[in-house]
């Protein structure tokens, strides 16, 4: 009897040792002291037994047992500790490896011009305003003199979106930011001057048009802004933003449905590579009498001038970039050009 006793504690303690984890532990225990273990047959079998003897097997069988059971916990917390130590030698930070390196940002170059042309017209007294890109009809189109199915929208392709405005019309991205005249000026009271700068959208892509592309607008209204205060403020703003007074500006005769009377401006370097070539750069103009009253202000007391001019062809300009296209291609080796 404790021949068969010694043999199997020394069975179960072979197996433990030869256990690798945990289910295969759990699995060799069954072996031994689960239901239909070898020691729980033991057991069993004390029933048939006189007291005298059953008191002497069941004390032999209990203290395999603990023997047993001691083993198996060792075993069990010795698995444990491997794993943990596995576990913590896979985790391992390596502190001595190098970094991965941050790589500094730069300011998009046509944001760099929105700052700029931000902070030029805020030193002026201007308040700078921000509104939605996707628009309504009556704030793009009509309220600024441009009525449904007259010629002019078409100078003005742009991409509809799904939905539309209360008075059933579709919405659009804008084609310009002259909405925010509107929305501004509806939203103020007089006298108004603000910048308005942001993304713009249109059917157009080549060399100097994108899809998307940025325009700031302006708006100077008062009781007595004449075209006069327009050339100032605009010739002045050129002067600065390109910081050089070698440069001229000219007002060219235009049409927009929201001025009267309408130019085009032109500028041109009087000095440097770009000497003497006139380039477009902004509309602009007298603030039609009827684009007032929708702003809800009496034309016959409030006048003012109103421009919208292209971001992108500013800073094409201040930075000699030749295709407006590699503003928006996302290639680094151009951006990082712009670092400080
Ligand atoms: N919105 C015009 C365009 O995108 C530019 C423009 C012209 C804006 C005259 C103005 C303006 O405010 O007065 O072509």
């Amino acid at each position: 009897m404790q021949a068969d006793l010694d043999r199997i504690v020394d069975d179960a303690l072979a197996a433990f040792a030869a256990a690798a984890d945990a289910p295969r532990l759990e699995q060799e225990k069954a072996r031994f002291t689960g239901k239909s273990g070898t020691l729980t047959a033991m057991l069993k079998s004390l029933g048939s037994l006189e007291p005298d003897a059953r008191r002497e097997a069941g004390a032999a069988i209990n203290l395999a047992k603990a023997r047993i059971e001691e083993a198996l916990q060792a075993r069990r917390e010795a698995i444990a500790n491997a794993a943990l130590e596995a576990r913590l030698a896979q985790e391992t930070v390596d502190v001595t490896l190098p970094g991965r390196g941050r790589a500094r940002g730069t300011l998009h170059p046509v944001m760099r011009t929105l700052h700029r042309v931000e902070a030029i017209f805020r030193s002026i007294g201007f308040d700078v305003a921000d509104g939605p890109e996707i628009e309504t009809d009556w704030h793009n189109f009509t309220a600024l003199n441009n009525p449904e199915n007259h010629p002019a929208r078409s100078m003005q392709d742009t991409f509809y979106v799904e939905g539309e405005d209360s008075a059933g019309l579709p919405l659009l991205l804008r084609t310009h930011t002259s909405p925010m005249q509107v929305r501004y000026a509806r939203s103020h009271t007089p006298p108004i001057r603000v910048i308005a700068p942001g993304r713009t959208y249109r059917v157009d892509s080549d060399a100097t048009h994108s899809p998307m592309f940025h325009q700031v607008e302006g708006l100077w209204i008062d009781e007595h802004i004449s075209f006069a205060h327009l050339k100032g403020v605009y010739t002045d703003f050129l002067r600065r933003f390109f910081e050089t007074d070698e440069l001229q500006v000219r007002f060219r005769p235009s049409f927009f449905p929201f001025t009267e009377p309408s130019a085009e401006v032109d500028m041109a370097f009087t000095r440097g590579p770009l000497k003497g070539r006139w380039l477009e750069i902004s509309g602009a103009g007298q603030v039609h009498p009827t684009v007032i009253r929708n702003f809800g202000l009496d034309p016959e007391r409030w006048i003012g001038f109103a421009f919208g001019s292209g971001l992108e062809r500013l800073t094409m300009l201040r930075y000699g970039v030749g295709d407006l296209r590699q503003f928006f291609e996302n290639d680094l080796r151009f951006l990082q050009q712009f670092r400080d």
